[in-house]
């Protein structure tokens, strides 16, 4: 039998990074996206997202062993692919439900393109989308606009993908587990193929299954991280450093240190959305999921503890303020619902002169904060500065010690992602703050 070939519709970090590592693993792939720039950089074997090691595998699988090339006709991914992953966005609508409309749209051209194709098709649904939508929305689609039967003349996947920024390609390599949603024996018969050089466990499961535990696996992990921010918020008024508390805590099998580190809150492209969308669905089924909304609230507030902190201890207006980190998590480009951005906007609010430096938005502006001045290395948005906030923890900062804030007129420093030592703070001019440690101590 001749082997796979796979089509990645969206070429975003899920769909470039699953379509390079299908690649890498042997599997002729196409890429289908709209971006003409984004075609052309792809087939040069340049990544058009910022995502570590991409250049290097696109540059493998392209130039080097051609098994991938990007495209703009759909016919020809359609036609020449065995097995479609779905990977496009699907955005929050302003009442917090995502936005379906890329997918169906996608489906309907498909599935007119499946009406003349005679070879049997498995179509993937690897976008992140509430419970019910393939079931209800997307089947009913391919049907309708193929006059085809699932199970009989194509097939039907869902695959959801763990994939986080800035680890993509190792997370794709090495998952904890995959998820199978399906309906028809076929399609799961070709999937578990795609997937058999893959070691984890294989979890086969109905369509609102594989997407509920997608939502339920990120929905958690940002309920772990607003718990610990809350707890943190509560012990800086006890003799507490929260590193303690987090390996006290830890240490219990059922619990584990993981994602619990405290700081100012979470950003990204999944957790707000995927939260947001959860909790959306919930109200829908008067089955009100009240623990991600604290969820949501807390996360909403936490980047403002900073700010808290700062106004308690200097007045801010017109006065230099430096944020040391823009991007919403290290290693990535992303400034997707990052915490600095809620920082910056509420400096502004108060009248703050502001200044940013991150190691990837060197000599960029960030469209609609054109009020954020950003610096091309961390000594000059440190200089002349009243305080520094640290809000992404980038390893460029993890060595900061009190010299490197001696040119400040104020020298107080908040670490937001508590990062730095305290003891290359102590007998120096530098007043340190750090987010989850006890006032008490932070009143050297
Ligand atoms: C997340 C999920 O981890 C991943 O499984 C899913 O497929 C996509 O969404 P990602 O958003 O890329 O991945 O980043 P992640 O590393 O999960 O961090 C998300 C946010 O949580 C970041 O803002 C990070 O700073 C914050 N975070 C993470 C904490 O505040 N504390 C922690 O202990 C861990």
């Amino acid at each position: 039998m001749d082997k796979i070939k796979v089509g990645i519709i969206g070429t975003g970090y899920v769909g470039l990074v699953s379509g390079a590592c299908f690649a890498n693993l042997g599997y002729e792939t196409i890429c289908l996206d709209v971006n003409e720039n984004k075609i052309n950089m792809i087939n040069n074997g340049i990544s058009p997202i910022y995502e570590h090691n991409l250049d290097e595998l696109l540059n493998k699988v392209v130039l080097k062993e051609k098994l991938l090339y990007a495209t703009n006709s759909r016919k020809k991914l359609v036609i020449d692919c065995d097995v479609i992953f779905i990977c496009l966005p699907t955005p929050s609508n302003a009442n917090g439900s995502i936005d379906l409309s890329f997918i169906l749209n996608e489906l309907k051209e498909i599935g007119s393109i499946l009406k003349t194709c005679k070879n049997y098709k498995t179509i993937v649904i690897k976008s992140t989308v509430i419970p019910g939508s393939t079931m209800n929305n997307f089947l009913n689609t391919i049907e309708k606009f193929s006059s085809k039967r699932l199970g009989d003349d194509f097939g039907l996947i869902v695959n959801p993908e763990f994939l986080m920024e800035g680890s993509a390609l190792n997370n794709f390599n090495n998952p904890d587990r995959i998820i199978i949603g399906y309906h028809d024996h076929r399609s799961k018969d070709i999937i578990t193929s795609l997937y058999n050089s893959f070691n984890c466990p294989i979890i086969y499961v109905t369509f609102d299954e594989a997407e509920m535990i997608k939502y339920v696996s990120n929905s958690f992990l940002a309920t772990k991280i607003s718990f610990i921010n809350e707890i943190a918020n509560l012990s800086e008024n006890f003799n507490i450093n929260m590193d303690h508390i987090v390996e006290g805590v830890g240490l219990d099998q059922r619990i584990s240190p993981n994602f619990f580190r405290s700081g100012l809150g979470f950003g990204g492209s999944c957790f707000p959305k995927d939260v947001n969308a959860l909790y959306s669905l919930s109200k829908q089924y008067d089955s009100e999921l009240t623990m991600l909304k604290a969820t949501l609230s807390i996360n909403d507030i936490q980047p403002l503890r900073a700010i808290d902190i700062l106004t308690d201890i200097i007045d801010v207006t017109d006065k230099k303020v430096t944020i040391l980190g823009l991007s919403f998590k290290p290693n990535t480009d992303d400034i997707r619902e990052a915490p600095s951005l809620k920082i910056a906007k509420e400096l502004h609010r108060l009248g703050s002169d502001i200044y940013a430096y991150d190691p990837i938005y060197v000599n960029k502006k960030i469209n609609n904060y054109d009020y954020i001045k950003i610096s091309n290395n961390y000594q000059d948005a440190i200089k002349n500065s009243y305080a520094v906030i640290i809000v992404t923890e980038w390893d460029e900062f993890k060595s900061l010690n009190s010299d490197d804030f001696e040119f400040m007129t104020h020298k107080l420093v908040i670490d937001g992602r508590r990062i730095l030592d305290p003891k290359l703070f102590d007998n120096s001019l530098v007043r340190l703050i750090t987010i989850g440690n006890s006032k008490n101590h932070q009143l050297n």
